[in-house]
């Protein structure tokens, strides 16, 4: 049988990676890669050919697929879209470009009878995309939740296991190789934001604009969070989530990436280092949780590797694209306001320690309707004192008034922090 002959974009973590797991393949020959630099040192085990136009792949009319692990927008979807109209199935780890360019992508793959292959563009090495499309069909999905980025996972598990500092934290995780090339895409919570829009469009339909997904990072948690929230049971995990929620009758999504609490005997709370899991909850199925490496070398380059072996199976079989190919609607969906949800919320402020403060906090967040759980003061030291309120189920757009008026007020040092609890919808 002739061998599938396939270029590569990228020759970075998981390029390198990719060639290991290809060189053991005999039915694929991986004819040239395209890199940005030409002459940087690659590992020493790493023999292929390399160009740094990326044209000498696509205007190839021997290689039948590409597979893009360049990373970022563009010119990635320049590259992707040039790969398509040159009638190249595409195998890709970039779920940026995937994100903010899926509608017009998978409308031309299918336009040309081509099929996209995206395993690796969320949670690395779990097989979570091709159990969405094909294990899940026959379910409505009503919602995906999970921890979706590994370096974030890895920071917060690290800052907590070891003590160590945000920066310390990252910097390994950059080492090893689980950080995106600019690490805000990972901290700011970027990252989730393009696999939650990759994940409603198995799920829903539709993608969903990344800018439009209410988002929040980890930079603002700090080892003082991390050990109050581990003294009322809970851990501190970015979570992503997606589901249906429907506002006035009108159906709408409602797709965030928030740090949470979370209660410590729950699942997502006992996922550490650069793993991932995610929970689907579809009619039929009813929940399912699937655990496993969200990031790094092997995992990823496993992902993509099964993706271009499956490819390279079909190829010669009639109409395979199609059968491969998710049922992806042209245009968006439009998502709720995060303001409209309800949820119970942590509060840190940092108060000059006098008398009447504790009474002054609890008048502003009742006249905002929101009904106290705990308020504990914990550590004064130089005349300040913390103080920790958990609330009851509040709307965000209230507690976000409360903050916004408890900052106005002279007692108060520091809003130091202001995080949502998960709970079990
Ligand atoms: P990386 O280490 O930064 O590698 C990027 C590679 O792309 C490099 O080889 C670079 O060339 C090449 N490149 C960049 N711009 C280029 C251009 N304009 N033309 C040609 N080549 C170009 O990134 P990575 O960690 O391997 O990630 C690659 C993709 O996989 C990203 O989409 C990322 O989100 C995704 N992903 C990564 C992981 C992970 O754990 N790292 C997991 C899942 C998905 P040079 O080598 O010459 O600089
Ligand atoms: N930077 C990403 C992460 C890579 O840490 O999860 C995997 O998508």
């Amino acid at each position: 049988m002739a061998k599938v002959v396939a270029g590569m974009i990228g020759l970075g973590t998981v390029g390198t990676g990719v060639v290991r797991l290809l060189a053991k393949e005999k039915k694929i020959f991986l004819k040239k890669v395209a890199v940005r630099d030409i002459n940087k040192a690659r590992a020493d085990d790493i023999f292929c050919s390399v160009t740094n136009d990326v044209y000498e792949l696509i205007n190839d009319p021997e290689i039948e697929l590409i597979i893009e692990v360049m990373g970022s927008d563009q010119p990635a979807y320049e590259y992707l879209t040039a790969a398509l109209e040159k009638r190249k199935h595409v195998v890709t780890a970039n779920k940026e470009v995937l994100a903010k360019h899926g509608p017009e992508l998978f409308a031309l793959a299918k336009k040309k009878h081509l099929a996209i292959f995206f395993e690796a563009s969320v949670a690395g090495g779990i097989p979570l995309i091709s159990t969405m499309l094909k294990g899940l069909e026959a379910n409505q999905i009503n919602s995906v939740t999970g921890i979706l980025n590994g370096t974030t996972n890895f920071i917060l598990s690290s800052m907590e296991e070891h003590k160590i500092s945000f920066a310390s934290a990252l910097a390994q995780a950059q080492a090893l190789g689980f950080a995106e090339a600019d690490p805000s895409a990972d901290v700011e919570g970027f990252d989730v934001a393009y696999k939650l829009s990759i994940l409603s469009a198995l799920a829903f339909g539709h993608f969903v604009k990344p800018d439009s997904i209410y988002r929040e990072g980890i930079t603002k948690i700090g080892q003082k969070d991390l050990e109050i929230a581990d003294s009322f049971g809970y851990r501190i995990k970015l979570v992503g989530t997606a589901s249906r929620f429907s506002s006035n009758g009108n159906p709408k999504l409602d797709v965030r990436v928030q740090p949470m609490l979370i209660p410590k005997q729950h699942l997502l709370a006992n996922i550490s280092g650069s793993n991932n899991v995610i929970l689907v909850n579809g009619d039929a199925v009813e929940q399912l949780a699937m655990v496993g490496p969200g990031a790094g070398q092997l995992p990823t380059a496993s992902a993509i590797v099964g993706d271009v072996i499956n490819l390279a199976n079909a190829l010669h079989l009639p109409d395979f694209a199609e059968y491969f190919q998710p049922e992806i609607e042209s245009g968006w969906s439009t998502v709720t306001d995060e303001g409209n949800i309800s949820r119970r919320f942590y509060m840190r402020l940092v108060v000059h320690d006098v008398p009447g403060v504790i009474g002054k906090i609890g008048t502003i967040l009742g006249k905002n309707e929101i009904s106290i759980q705990s308020i504990v003061q914990r550590g004064v030291k130089d005349e300040k004192a913390n103080v920790i309120i958990l609330t009851d189920f509040v709307r965000h757009s209230a507690v976000n008034k409360a903050a916004a008026e408890l900052k106005g007020c002279d007692f108060l040092d520091e809003l130091a922090n202001l995080l949502a609890i998960f709970e079990e919808q």
